[in-house]
């Protein structure tokens, strides 16, 4: 099995799917592995890492000649991989809902992808889940890009010259992201409360140290649908959200917003009307600025000023930590393969629960169900 990864072609993309530690692994399963010369100098993995820990490093259609694999962060435009052999499998983001198009080109081209966002929420998968893996760092690198914006300390101090208070944080969707901004807000010294719509979420804000402000007394409060995901509310709960967060959010001098639904665009938590009430001063990190925003008027990579009100956020967070989230999404990879690989054969055989919920094409056609509907 040869397995080929590419240099990242889409803009600000920094990150890279192999690291030299993952190249060994594969090696001990018996994979040869390619990696294009300079795919990790941006995560800071100089060619001759790769090189040491086995691979061969060559030029982009070198690297993909005769790929039975090829594993990206973001899936490669077909095009690219017309020299790897047929039905070989790409395992990578593909943005299905949004990029349908694509989908239908490695269907096209006889590719075998695997969405590596549609892994299920499954405890025996979490090794394997690369949105937990990028949230994680999302969650924090939001705190400190927030922290770096806003024009005060986090801690209280108490100084000779007078005591600087203590900033208040609000964390809006307390995810895989939420909860790390939450901690690593705590950790800066902010005093902190959180929301979700998701009830279950109420303790473990709690357990972090954080105000959990929760909407009380609406139907249809519990916010949890399948796979631990949140669903949409009723417009009931979504006036009381709206009032309880207006009375919160100005007496708030950051805000970190990470609220998602999947296949759909973010839900809007902040109006302008409710900009209006806050500080200046005040900073709001919409991390949710690339799937359209839970902060009206959030423009992705820019810092947009609104009543005094600084709005940030990227559209690719992780991106900003290109180190580290190559090492865990690089081991999302890994583990995944690893954990079907046919030893006789040689090949990873995906289980059903699994394989059916990542394969997005196979033999030329669409064949995922999400996307079939
Ligand atoms: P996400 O990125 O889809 O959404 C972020 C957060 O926003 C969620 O907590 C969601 O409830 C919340 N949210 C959505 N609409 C909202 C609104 N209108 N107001 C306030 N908050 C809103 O979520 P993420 O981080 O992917 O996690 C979803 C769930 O999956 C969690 O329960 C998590 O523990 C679980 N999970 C399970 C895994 C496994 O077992 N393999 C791996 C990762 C997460």
């Amino acid at each position: 099995m040869k397995i080929a990864i590419l240099k990242e072609r889409a803009s600000g993309e920094t990150r890279v799917a192999a690291t030299p530690e993952t190249v060994k692994k594969f090696a001990a399963l018996g994979c040869s592995v390619a990696v294009e010369a300079g795919a990790g100098v941006i995560a800071s993995i100089p060619d001759e890492a790769y090189a040491e820990a086995g691979a061969q490093v060559a030029d982009a259609a070198a690297t993909v000649k005769d790929s039975d694999i090829v594993i990206a962060i973001q899936a490669p435009d077909p095009a690219l991989l017309a020299g790897a052999r047929p039905g070989a499998m790409v395992a990578a983001l593909f943005d299905p809902f949004a990029k349908r198009a694509v989908v239908d080109a490695y269907a096209a081209a006889g590719l075998e992808a695997l969405s590596m966002e549609f892994m299920p929420r499954i405890t025996r998968a979490q090794g394997m889940d690369v949105l937990s893996s990028q949230s994680n760092l999302a969650g924090y690198k939001a705190v400190l890009a927030a922290a770096d914006t806003y024009g005060r300390a986090f801690p209280m101090m108490m100084t000779a010259a007078g005591t600087v208070q203590a900033a208040r944080a609000f964390i809006m969707g307390v995810g895989v992201a939420g909860l790390q901004a939450i901690a690593t807000a705590r950790r800066l010294g902010a005093q902190v409360s959180a929301t979700d719509v998701r009830s279950a979420t109420k303790e473990q804000i709690q357990s972090l140290g954080a105000k959990p402000i929760f909407v009380e007394n609406v139907a249809g409060i519990e916010g949890e649908g399948s796979g631990g995901y949140a669903t949409e509310m009723s417009e009931e709960y979504q006036k009381a959200q709206a009032e309880l967060v207006s009375s919160h959010i100005a007496k708030q001098d950051i805000v970190i917003t990470t609220a998602l639904i999947p296949g759909r665009t973010a839900p809007r938590l902040i109006t302008d009307a409710q900009i209006a009430t806050m500080k200046p001063g005040s900073v709001i990190f919409d991390l949710a600025v690339a799937q359209g925003g839970n902060v009206e008027g959030s423009v992705p990579d820019e810092t947009v000023i609104k009543h005094g009100v600084k709005i940030i956020g990227f559209s690719n967070t992780p991106a900003h930590l290109p180190a580290d989230a190559s090492a865990l999404f690089s081991r999302n990879h890994f583990i995944m393969f690893q954990a079907f690989w046919d030893k006789e054969q040689g090949k990873p055989v995906f289980d059903e629960e699994i394989g059916n919920a990542i394969r997005l094409t196979h033999g030329g056609k669409v064949v995922n169900e999400r996307l079939l509907a």
